[in-house]
C-alpha cells in the first residue's frame, strides 16, 4: 500500500490546548521511517492549514468554534477524497476526533463513486454520538459518528455524503456514553462493543465478526482510532482518558488482525494531545500500533510453497 500522511493540526474540537501538535509528535516519533522500513510507499502531505472561516450560526449556545470546524470538515474531506483517488491509504494525523467529521466523509464520497460500501470501525474510549443540538459540553468532537451514521442538527456541515448505515458501523472499547447518546444509540443498530462486551468475548471474536462482513460484500474499511482506545497508563497524552482502556497487547493484537484482514483503506490517529504525554511515549505506541497495522510481527513466518 502507498501510505499518504496528512496532518490535520485542529484542536478546536474540544478545549484543551495542545491537540494541534499531534502532527509534528507524530512524525518525531518516525511514523514515516516506520511505515516505509516495513517496505510501503510513502508521502507526506505536510500539515493542512485551516481555510478562510465562513460565518456558520449554531442553535445551541454551547457549542464553541463551530466556522473552524466546518472549515476543517470541507478541507479535509476534499484532501483525504483525493488520497482514495489517487489508489493511496491516507493516514490523517490528529488533532482532535472532529477531524473524523471530514475524514469519513471523504472516503464516503470515494466509496460512493467506486461503489464500494463504506464501513467504520471506531476505536474509542467514547461513543461520539452527539449531534451539535445534543452535546452539552459543546465540544464537537463528541460528534462524528452520528455525522457519519446520518443524524440531524448538522446543518453548518455539508450533507454527508452517503452515510454509512448502522448496521456497518462498529463502535470498540467504549466505555464512556452520556444520556442523549445513549438514548440515540437504542434508536440505531449500532454495534457498540463496549468494555463489558470484550471483557466477556475477548478482544478478537467481535472484530474478526465485523471484519467478516466488510469482506463479505468486498467493502472499504475507514479505522478511526482515538487515543482513548487505550488505558491511560499507557497512553496518558489525552485530555479525555478514561480509566479501563484497551492494554498493550490487546491494542497491537487489533492492528495485528486488521493487517491481516487487508480491509483497511483509511485511517486516523486523533487525540493525541504531546503537552500531555509522558517522554513521548503515547507518541511512540502510537507510531508503533501503527507498524503493526502495517504488518509489523513479532515473529514473521514465511508462508512456504506447498
Ligand atoms: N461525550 C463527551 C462530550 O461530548 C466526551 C467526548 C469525547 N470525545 C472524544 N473524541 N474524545 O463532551
Ligand atoms: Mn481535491
Ligand atoms: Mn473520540
Ligand atoms: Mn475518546
Amino acid at each position: 500500500a502507498k501510505c499518504i500522511l496528512i496532518g490535520a493540526p485542529i484542536d478546536a474540537g474540544q478545549k484543551r490546548p495542545g491537540c494541534l501538535m499531534g502532527p509534528a509528535a507524530y512524525r518525531v516519533a518516525g511514523l514515516a521511517r516506520e511505515i516505509r522500513d516495513l517496505g510501503h510507499g510513502m508521502a507526506d502531505w505536510g500539515d493542512l492549514a485551516l481555510p478562510d472561516l465562513r460565518e456558520v450560526a449554531s442553535a445551541n449556545p454551547a457549542v464553541h468554534s463551530l466556522p473552524e470546524v466546518v472549515g476543517w470538515t470541507e478541507i479535509l474531506m476534499d484532501r483525504v477524497d483525493d488520497a482514495l483517488s489517487e489508489g493511496g491509504l491516507p493516514i490523517v494525523l490528529g488533532g482532535d476526533h472532529s477531524l473524523a467529521l471530514g475524514s469519513v466523509a471523504g472516503a464516503a464520497a470515494h466509496a460512493e463513486r467506486a461503489g464500494r460500501p463504506l464501513f467504520l470501525l471506531w476505536l474509542d474510549a467514547h461513543s461520539d454520538f452527539h449531534t451539535p443540538m445534543t452535546t452539552t459540553s459543546g465540544n464537537l468532537h463528541g460528534t462524528p459518528v452520528a455525522y457519519i451514521a446520518g443524524r440531524g442538527g448538522f446543518d453548518a456541515f455539508p450533507p454527508f455524503p452517503a452515510p454509512i448505515p448502522a448496521d456497518r458501523i462498529c463502535l470498540y472499547g467504549i466505555r464512556s456514553v452520556d444520556p442523549a447518546e445513549h438514548a440515540a444509540l437504542l434508536d440505531h443498530d449500532i454495534a457498540i462493543n463496549d468494555m463489558r462486551v470484550l471483557d466477556e468475548h475477548g478482544i478478537v471474536a467481535p472484530l474478526r465478526a465485523f471484519l467478516d462482513r466488510v469482506r463479505a460484500v468486498n467493502g472499504m474499511l475507514h479505522v478511526s482510532l482515538d487515543v482513548d482506545f487505550l488505558d491511560p497508563s499507557i497512553a496518558p497524552a489525552v485530555g479525555t482518558t478514561v480509566p479501563g482502556g484497551t492494554t498493550f497487547r490487546e491494542a497491537h493484537l487489533v492492528m495485528e488482525l486488521l493487517h491481516e484482514s487487508g480491509l483497511v483503506t483509511s485511517l486516523d490517529l486523533v487525540e493525541l494531545n504531546p503537552f500531555l504525554d509522558d517522554r513521548g511515549m503515547t507518541a511512540r505506541l502510537m507510531v508503533d500500533l501503527v507498524g503493526s497495522l502495517m504488518g509489523k510481527k513479532v515473529f514473521d513466518r514465511p508462508t512456504r510453497a506447498k
